[in-house]
């Protein structure tokens, strides 16, 4: 591979065999963090996954005045000053490219009655909506001004009504402002009620936090909380840093892989209910609970794929996987149609286009729709050549797997945007690629 990190040739592997772990759950390292901050005393985070976007989250609560201490890579402590003890900084705080801390520390500082807070972000960030948080919170008495609907934020803290809300777009984010915010909400329930279900890590640690919340199909509740007391998180592997691995091993012929310790909520597992009606082999086994999650091994075999349908109900699942499912569909026999994406338009990049324009130039057919986009795929024809991550850590990876994948290669440009979920991933290509040429020559 290049040394130039901007800039990687992924050369193509004959074939895929090993085993690895991946880093700690980014969404609920997120929510570790900020909930650790509002808790009561110590909260202990064992496996945290260490990225550009979750250190951005450790910064911002600094910022805000709590005491969190590292120990090696994956431990964290946080000293939380309990629901209202946030103080603000001098200066805006740094969300940098992570939506999900933009969006979620918005509903907790809109609590913070009398103080007035300032968020900032990249410029990918900064051009993302933020209208769509804004907009229900102003509902529950909240006061922000936003840059025309987007980032930099000033919030004024203020005291909170409850509220019952319908999320116009399937959106774990939005609903998760909208429910912390809803501890602060005085004197009834917050609910949130969804058009589909979208992942639940912000409920779930509420309720290990001691918080009172209840869960009905499509709906979601909180009442106001006195104080959460988190304790110990256990992060389980983050199933959308698995997912490129998934979809390498299933593509490229004679592999055999196995991944430990991945979070398998089924809220976030849709690439794998996709992948398997494509023709996939994945199993899981070992299945247990990891901090509160449903979690597991799995292990892929490759196979041949034929195209699929995948419609509204399913993006929510695999929000962040559908660049990997138009891979997959490149390489499956005839047509792969994703409807109901039209949410992809508004992540770090515009990710109907990236992935379209990226695997068009690597020789695909593939054409982009309003929502979505649709894919006709040859097998063993993914020809190779370049692509830009445009800044975009799920494009650089789509282009590794792809390069992989290929007959010639890919150069990936902007590769190192890899590190804003997974610094180590292209150490970890390195490592199962060394693996599998070793496997491979032991059996000539
Ligand atoms: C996330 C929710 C998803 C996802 C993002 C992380 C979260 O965004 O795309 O990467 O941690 O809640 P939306 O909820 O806006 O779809």
């Amino acid at each position: 591979m290049s040394a130039d990190p901007s800039s990687v040739l992924v050369e193509p592997v004959p074939r895929l065999v090993g085993h690895l772990a991946v880093p700690g759950d980014k969404s609920i390292s997120h929510r570790a963090v900020l909930l650790g901050a509002i808790g009561e005393g110590e909260t202990r985070i064992t496996g945290f996954g260490r990225s550009a976007d979750t250190e951005a989250t450790i910064g911002a609560v600094r910022a805000l005045g709590i005491e969190l201490y590292e120990h090696g890579h994956e431990t964290l402590r946080v000293f939380g000053k309990g629901l209202r003890g946030l103080t603000p900084p001098a200066t805006p705080i740094d969300c940098g490219n992570a939506g999900t801390l933009a969006r979620l520390l918005t509903g907790i500082l809109v609590g913070q009655d009398g103080q007035e807070f300032e968020l900032t972000g990249d410029a990918s960030l900064n051009a993302r909506p933020m209208e769509r948080v804004v907009a229900p919170l102003a509902q529950m008495g909240a006061a922000c001004e936003t840059a025309d609907g987007r980032l930099p934020l000033g919030i004024h803290g203020r005291r909170l009504r409850p509220l019952s809300y319908r999320l116009p777009v399937a959106s774990a984010q939005v609903k998760s402002a909208i429910l912390l915010a809803g501890l602060y909400a005085e004197g009834g329930e917050t609910t949130v009620v969804e058009p589909s279900p979208t992942r639940d890590h912000t409920e779930r640690l509420l309720e290990a936090a001691g918080a009172q919340v209840a869960r009905r199909p499509g709906s979601v509740t909180v009442w106001p909380a006195e104080r959460l007391t988190l304790g110990e998180v256990e992060v389980p592997g983050d199933f959308s840093s698995a997912a490129p691995f998934l979809v390498a091993a299933t593509l490229v012929p004679g592999s055999e892989l196995h991944l430990h310790g991945v979070n398998l909520n089924p809220r976030r597992t849709g690439l794998l209910t996709i992948l398997e009606r494509m023709g996939a082999r994945i199993i899981s086994y070992n299945r247990r609970a990891i901090g509160g999650e449903p979690g597991g091994d799995l292990e892929v075999h490759s196979s041949s794929l034929v195209g699929t349908s995948v419609g509204a109900d399913e993006v929510p699942l695999a929000i962040d996987e559908l660049p990997l499912v138009a891979l997959a569909a490149a390489c499956a026999r005839g047509r792969t149609v994703v409807s109901g994406a039209a949410e992809l338009r508004a992540k770090e990049t515009d990710r109907v286009e990236a992935t379209v324009d990226a695997l068009r130039g690597l020789g695909v057919r593939a054409r982009a729709r309003e929502d979505g986009f649709e894919v006709t795929g040859v097998p063993g024809r993914l020809r190779g050549g370049r692509m830009e991550s445009r800044g975009d850590h799920r494009l650089a990876m789509l282009g590794t797997i792809a390069g992989l994948v290929s007959r010639e290669g890919v150069r990936v440009a902007g590769a190192d945007a890899v590190g804003v979920s997974f610094p180590g991933f292209f150490e970890v290509v390195d490592e199962l690629r060394r693996a599998s040429i070793v496997v491979e020559s032991d059996r000539r």
